[in-house]
C-alpha cells in the first residue's frame, strides 16, 4: 500500500487503498498441481497485468492461490512511481524470503515497473528473488520459470515495440464480476520530465481493436456490466488494420465499444490534456452509456512548471479543455493527477495550482508531493531544490481545496436521481448496496428487494459526506 501520499495513483480508475498488494480469486478453484501467489501494486495497468500474467501462467499448470503459504511461486507486480512505492516493495520482499527460508523450493520473482528500472539488481546485488521479469516479457515466463528450476538465471527485461498481449484472455482475478479493466494500449511516449513510465513501459503501441471488442463482447456474455478502458494515453489510441489500412482512433474506438451492449458501461483512462479531442468528447455525449466522467491531470496550475514538466499544453490551453468538456457534456464529472513542490515551484505557482482546483471544480483529485526518479529528465536537468516540509505543507493546501471542492460538488447532487450500478455490500453495512453513478461517485443506499448486484438502480440523493453520496431507491 502506498503511505507517502494519501491518494493512491491509478490512471484514474480508483484502485482501493485497501486492495493495494491484495489478492482476489472470484470463486475460482484451482485443481492445478502449482501454485502461484501474486500481490500487485500500483496502477490499474499493474492490476490489469497481472491478469495476463496469470492467464499465461494458468496456460503453463499453475493455478492461483490467496495463499502465500502454499505457494509454489510468490510474484509481486511492482511501481516504481515514486520512492516510497519501491520501498514498499522491498519490504514485502523481506516478508516472503522469510517464508522462503522456511520453504526454500519455492520462487520470488519481481514484475512490473521496479523488475524493468532494476534489472539484474534485485537478483544479483541483493539475492532477494529468483525472476526478474519486465512488463514487456510476460510471455516468457513460463521458460523463466523452468530455466530458473534448472539453476539459469530467470531475468527478462525486454522491452518491445508491439507486444500488446491482445490475444492473451486475462483471468479475471480480482473481479467482482460486475466491473473488469481492458487494456488497450501499452507504454507511453510522452516523456513528461519527472515520470519514470516511459523507461519502464517503453513506447506507445495500441492494440487491436477487434481483439478489445472480442474481450468486451466476452466479458458481456459473462455477465459483466462495466468495462474500463485502459491506456497511460488513451487518447493517442491508434490502430492500423493491416489489411484494410483503415485508421482506429480513440473516439471511434468508444463509439465501437459502447455499442458492443446498451448495458456495458464504458469508462476510460488516462486521458492526457493534449490530446482530448472535441471528437471523443461528442461520442461521450452521444451515447448514455459511455460514462460522463473523465480523468484529465493537470499536474500543475502554472504555465512555466507545466512547461518544465514538459506535459506540452499550458495552462490556458488546460482550461479551454476543460470548458470544452462542460459545454459538450454538461453533467460531466472532471478528477486529476496533481504533484506539488515540484523542482523551482514558487509559492505564487503553487496558488495557481490551488486555483486550478477551483476553476476546473475536480470531483476528485490523486495528489502527491514530487518524488524524484532517477534517470528522468527532471532528474538529469533541474535540481530537486524545494524543501521536503513545503512539498507536504503545499500538498495539504491542495488536499484542503480539493476536500471543499468535492464537498461543493457532492451538495450539488442532494435531490438529484442517478441511475446507479450496483457494485455490492457498502463496506459499513450489509444492509446497505454501494454503487456507482456515470460520474463515478460512490453512492450508499438501502438494499431493495428484487435488486442484486450487476443491477442498475434509480437512486435519489438524501444525503453527502466529502466522499460518498447516500440516497434511496426511486422504484
Ligand atoms: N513524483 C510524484 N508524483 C508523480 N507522478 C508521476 N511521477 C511522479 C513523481 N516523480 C504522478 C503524476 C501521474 C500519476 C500517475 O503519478 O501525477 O499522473
Ligand atoms: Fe508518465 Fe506523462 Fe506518460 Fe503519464 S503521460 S505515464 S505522467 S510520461
Amino acid at each position: 500500500m502506498y503511505n507517502d501520499n494519501p491518494t493512491i495513483p491509478t490512471l484514474g480508475k480508483e484502485i482501493d487503498e485497501s486492495k493495494q498488494g491484495q489478492v482476489f480469486f472470484d470463486g475460482q478453484k484451482s485443481e492445478a498441481k502449482k501454485h502461484f501467489y501474486i500481490e500487485s501494486y500500483g496502477c490499474s495497468m499493474n492490476f490489469s497485468d497481472s491478469e495476463i500474467v496469470a492467464s499465461i501462467l494458468g496456460e503453463a499448470g499453475y493455478g492461483p492461490t490467496r495463499d502465500m503459504d502454499i505457494a509454489d511461486l510468490i510474484l509481486i507486480n511492482t511501481c516504481s512511481i515514486r520512492e516510497k512505492a519501491e520501498y514498499n516493495v522491498r519490504r514485502r520482499l523481506g516478508v516472503f524470503n522469510r517464508i522462503k527460508r522456511e520453504r526454500p523450493g519455492i520462487m520470488i520473482g519481481v514484475l512490473g515497473c521496479m523488475a524493468e528500472r532494476l534489472k539484474s539488481k534485485l537478483m544479483e546485488e541483493e539475492k532477494l528473488v529468483d525472476l526478474v521479469v519486465g512488463p514487456d516479457a510476460y510471455r516468457d515466463l513460463p521458460n523463466l520459470l523452468a530455466g530458473a528450476e534448472d539453476g539459469d538465471k530467470g531475468i527478462n527485461v525486454l522491452l518491445s515495440r508491439e507486444e500488446t498481449y491482445a490475444d492473451i484472455s486475462p483471468m479475471r482475478l480480482q473481479s467482482n464480476g460486475i466491473t473488469a479493466f481492458i487494456s488497450i494500449m501499452r507504454g507511453c511516449d510522452n516523456m513528461c520530465s519527472f515520470c519514470v513510465v516511459p523507461f519502464t513501459r517503453g513506447r506507445e503501441r495500441s492494440r487491436n481493436s477487434f481483439s478489445i471488442l472480442a474481450e468486451a463482447n466476452e466479458l458481456v456474455e459473462r455477465g459483466f456490466k462495466e468495462v474500463t478502458l485502459l491506456g497511460q494515453n488513451v487518447d493517442s489510441y491508434k490502430w492500423e488494420n493491416p489489411e484494410t489500412k483503415e485508421v482506429v482512433n480513440f473516439a471511434q474506438l468508444l463509439e465501437m465499444v459502447a455499442l458492443v451492449h446498451p448495458d456495458l458501461r464504458v469508462r476510460f483512462s488516462t486521458s492526457h490534456p493534449k490530446d482530448i479531442t472535441d471528437e471523443v468528447l461528442y461520442t461521450i455525449a452521444k451515447y448514455e452509456n459511455i460514462c460522463n466522467y473523465i480523468h484529465l491531470p493537470v499536474q500543475s496550475g502554472n504555465s512555466r512548471v507545466l512547461k518544465l514538466m514538459n506535459r506540452t499544453y499550458d495552462i490556458e490551453w488546460y482550461k479551454e479543455r476543460v470548458d470544452s468538456i462542460y459545454r459538450i457534456i454538461p453533467d460531466c464529472a472532471i478528477s486529476a493527477d496533481i504533484i506539488t513542490g515540484f523542482c523551482s515551484e514558487t509559492e505564487e505557482e503553487h496558488q495557481d495550482t490551488l486555483d486550478i482546483i477551483e476553476y476546473s471544480k475536480y470531483t476528485m483529485s490523486y495528489m502527491f508531493f514530487y518524488s524524484e526518479r532517477p534517470g528522468t529528465m527532471a532528474a538529469r536537468k533541474y535540481e530537486d531544490d524545494i524543501p521536503l516540509e513545503v512539498k507536504k505543507r503545499r500538498l495539504s493546501e491542495v488536499i484542503e481545496v480539493q476536500s471543499k471542492i468535492s464537498a461543493e460538488s457532492n451538495a450539488l447532487d442532494v435531490g438529484k436521481t442517478f441511475k446507479v450500478l450496483i457494485e455490492g455490500n457498502s463496506k459499513k453495512s450489509d444492509l446497505h448496496f454501494k454503487g456507482r453513478n456515470s460520474q463515478n461517485k460512490v453512492i450508499i443506499f438501502p438494499k431493495v428487494d428484487g435488486y442484486k448486484p450487476g443491477d442498475y438502480i434509480q437512486i435519489k440523493v438524501d444525503k453527502v459526506t466529502s466522499a460518498t453520496l447516500l440516497g434511496n431507491a426511486v422504484v
